[in-house]
């Protein structure tokens, strides 16, 4: 699904621009602080309709600007353009407009739109809190299984209620039997599609890791978040005392992890900064690759963000090579386009723009 025409208007510090990316590799070069990575922002915004650099959209409005815009032009599969636009202003109101219609939910934005982020913060999907890779798996099968959704919209309902009785305390067991036999329902549902899904990226990721760097003993597994011998409707009896106590569902789907393991020990605390890095890597292009082979045929976009400044140049050309081979849009920023000349085939569409002091050009 690769743009073909972006416009941004008054995001950070770029002056409002029309671009038109290459379908395939797009380089983006410039000196510190001209406007790389808020280029990229813009394209994320388009996708998800939030940065990834603040939680909230105000900062990334330009100083004294009222709202900032960004439209995409996408090619669908069929062929067909389809067009996008999201406008975000100081009151936090949001317009999403897809071919001219407006839409509320941004999951409609994040369908047509599949973006990958691969940045300096990229490793703290190893290091981070469970929920980062509940929410790199979720991405996964939100994209390969249509019922997730509402599944997960399900579950999330059933939680909250449950929660609220809890946190009332005094309760008899009873009374969160409804929401629990709702819960069950949509968890194994859930618990069912994320087990697929591992199961088809386990290869993929184990493929592209080894053409990165060799890890020996490195496994991914998959925790759902009770006890794999153990009906989730039995955890949710005999935990019911500890729930009430604490105010709050123990076990469920809402607690899954992706474990990495290096010989029994925890990767993060065994592989080095950059071994974790490519670790990252190799799991976000694993899923480019499950999106391209599922019954949707969908390509998502890679954002790479300053790669040249975090990986020595071998890695970097290897996992050039592996965004190349995706056949999938790819917008990579450095500081000296120079550092990435050399890493791509000779025959990959390519195009190149500069940013200075928030200006972009198209220099080839
Ligand atoms: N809301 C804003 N309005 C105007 N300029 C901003 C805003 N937020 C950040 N900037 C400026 O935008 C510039 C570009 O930042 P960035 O895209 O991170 O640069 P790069 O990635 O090229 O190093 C920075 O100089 C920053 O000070
Ligand atoms: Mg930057």
């Amino acid at each position: 699904m690769p743009i073909k025409r972006l416009s941004v208007t008054a995001v950070r510090n770029l002056h409002p621009v029309t671009l038109y990316p290459s379908p395939r590799i797009n380089i983006i070069s410039g000196p510190n602080g001209s406007g790389k990575t808020s280029l990229l922002e813009a394209v994320h915004i388009l996708g998800l309709a939030r940065s990834f650099r603040s939680t909230r959209l105000q900062p990334v409005i330009q100083h004294e600007q009222e709202a900032c815009t960004v439209f995409g032009e996408v090619i669908l599969n069929s062929g067909q353009l389809c067009s996008m636009g999201i406008t975000r202003t100081r009151q936090a109101e949001y317009q999403i407009r897809i071919n001219g219609q407006a839409v509320r939910a941004t999951a409609e934005l994040a369908e047509t739109l599949p973006l990958q982020l691969i940045n300096p913060d990229s490793f703290r999907l190893l290091e981070g809190a469970p929920k980062q890779r509940r929410q790199y798996l979720d991405w996964g099968v939100f994209h390969v299984e249509h019922q997730f959704l509402a599944m997960w919209q399900r579950l999330q309902k059933s939680l909250k209620q449950r929660n609220s009785l809890l946190r009332r305390g005094r309760i008899e067991r009873s009374a969160v039997m409804p929401w629990d036999l709702e819960l069950v329902q949509a968890s194994e549902r859930i618990d069912d599609f994320r087990q697929a899904y591992l199961l088809r990226l386990k290869p993929a990721f184990e493929r592209v890791l080894g053409q990165l760097i060799d890890l020996d003993g490195l496994t991914l597994s998959y925790y759902r978040g009770w006890d794999k011998e153990r009906a989730l409707g039995d955890v949710l009896d005999s935990q019911f005392a500890r729930d009430l106590q604490i105010g709050h569902t123990q076990s469920g789907p809402q607690r899954a992890d992706l474990r990495l393991r290096i010989k029994g020990l925890n990767a993060v605390d065994v592989l080095s900064r950059g071994q974790q890095k490519l670790v990252v890597c190799a799991l976000k292009i694993a899923q480019g690759h499950l999106l391209k082979e599922s019954g949707r045929h969908l390509d998502c976009i890679f954002l790479v963000d300053d790669l040249p400044s975090e990986l020595d140049a071998q890695h970097r050309d290897a996992l050039c090579t592996l965004l190349e081979n995706l056949e999938c849009q790819v917008f990579i920023s450095c500081v000296d386009a120079h550092q990435l000349s050399n890493s791509w085939q000779q025959d990959t569409p390519r195009t190149m723009f500069h940013v200075e002091h928030g200006r972009i050009v198209q220099t080839e």
